[in-house]
């Protein structure tokens, strides 16, 4: 095998499907809980046949869906968002950047009824509960900024709290969409850069951003304009929620790394600001990205050495105090998000192999009150996407509930959607697919009632 020219995003775990499919009545192992009433839609790339994407994050998106109704698997579906991207529409154009041209590959959210397919340097995309593509989603023409694909629904309001972020000014703005989906809020954010910002959180009163050491770099030529600088000042944005918070925005200075994505912030009992969520060191993020453009010199995961990150940003003192909270090497950070923007007890995250902490993939279970970690294997050549929470039916308690999460299974060349006992981590259920799904980014549960039809 030619490691200088295989691409790691297009083979293994992350062999793309050739086509789009329709499976019905599924073999179910175990009992599904019947309060299991939705769709487990879930993105990845997944480029078409024939076509080498010069970055991971560049092949067109697709979705598979799942769908679960009372107890039955009733249907596994994919489908690739159909934007003008899957066709080759350049994003580039001689009136600059096509922001429908996307490949609408790393997300899929609900908000006010409507399933939108997201990709960070693009319109939403909007798909119906078939997974077909209905087209770009503009907020009825007042969202004239790109959108970022990890919005933040606060679970009192409703609202979905979001950003655009682009290499060139204006760099940051943020917006609100209300639980109606109307958007009543966009504001440009003051003493924001170029630096690279995938993830956010907001808590009860603020909302955090964060810009570490990667930014826009015009020498990079994998088609993502992004790379590492020592030069970039790492910092994290804290301002208040509402309309006058973007005037009072604090940067505070952080230690040098990359965040991708953020485990959870919220106030603690002192008013201080909790952020958690995993980060990279230079090298890291060398060995990541090198993956993720398939050059040499690559790291054996999509994400290399990225360990979970703790800041407590202390506002009448002006002070941040952070440190590495543990020694796994993990990603996708999920959580029960009722509890976002809220002090959590439970956090969820996939492991990946690693010489420092766990040599293999699996499931991790933090408690943060006790300390205690549970590391859950998922067997040998086999891969878990992101762990989805799922509350049971009346919980009381926060980690009452499922997780679910697809495996891509090399050896037997299937794949299976897996319903593990939050609590426990006791497998419940399996849900047999009908061909091994492409290892992806991110999903998320739809119960039924959260649609609009
Ligand atoms: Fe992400």
């Amino acid at each position: 095998m030619d490691l200088t020219t295989e691409k790691p995003y297009l083979t293994g775990h992350y062999t793309s499907v050739a086509d789009e499919i329709t499976a019905t009545e599924l073999t179910v192992e175990g009992t599904l809980p019947p309060e299991l009433t939705g769709r487990l839609i879930r993105n990845g790339h997944n480029p078409k046949p024939g076509v080498t994407p010069t970055h991971w994050f560049k092949g067109s998106g697709m979705v598979h869906g799942i769908r679960l109704r009372e107890g039955r698997a009733e249907w596994y579906r994919n489908r690739w968002v159909h934007t003008p991207a899957l066709d080759g529409a350049p994003y580039m154009t001689e009136h600059g950047p096509d922001l429908t041209a996307s490949v609408a590959g790393t997300h899929v959210i609900e908000h006010a009824g409507r399933l939108l397919a997201l990709c960070e340097a693009n319109l939403p995309y909007e798909i119906t509960a078939d997974l077909d593509t209905v087209g770009a989603y503009d907020f009825d023409g007042k969202l004239s900024s790109v959108m970022t694909a990890h919005p933040k629904t606060d679970p009192v309001t409703g609202e979905l709290h979001f950003f655009g972020s682009s290499p060139f000014p204006p760099f940051l703005i943020y917006h609100v969409a209300d639980a109606k989906g109307q958007l009543v809020q966009s504001a440009e954010i003051p003493g924001a850069t170029a630096a690279l910002k995938h993830d956010f959180a907001i808590t009860r009163n603020h909302v955090v951003f964060i810009e570490g050491s990667v930014t826009f770099d015009p020498n990079e030529h994998s088609g993502i304009p992004y790379g590492w600088n020592d030069q970039q000042p790492a910092r994290i944005g804290v301002m208040p929620r509402g309309p006058e918070g973007p005037a009072s925005i604090r940067w505070f200075s952080i230690e040098p790394g990359n965040m991708l994505h953020a485990a959870n912030a919220y106030e603690d009992g002192q008013g201080r600001i909790v952020l958690e969520g995993p980060t990279v060191d230079r090298e890291g993020f060398r060995l990541s990205w090198n993956w993720w453009v398939g050059a040499p010199g690559r790291g054996t995961e999509p994400n290399a050495r990225s360990y979970t990150r703790r800041w407590m940003i202390d506002l009448t003192a002006g002070t941040v105090d952070e440190q590495i909270i543990d020694d796994l090497a993990v990603e996708f950070p999920t959580l029960n998000e009722d509890y976002l923007g809220r002090e959590h007890r439970y956090q969820y995250a996939i492991a990946f192999p690693d010489e420092k902490g766990f040599g293999a993939y699996g499931l991790v279970k933090y408690d943060r009150t006790t300390g205690a970690r549970r590391v859950r294997p998922v067997g040998d050549a086999r891969l878990p996407s992101e762990a989805v929470f799922v509350p049971a039916a009346g919980a009381t308690r926060e980690d009452d509930g499922y997780l679910l999460t697809v495996v891509s299974d090399l050896k037997q060349e299937a794949s299976q959607l897996l319903v593990l006992d939050a609590s426990g981590l006791d497998q419940i259920a399996a849900v047999h697919l009908p061909r091994r799904v492409t290892a992806g980014i991110h999903g998320s549960w739809i119960p039924d009632d959260e649609l609009r039809h």
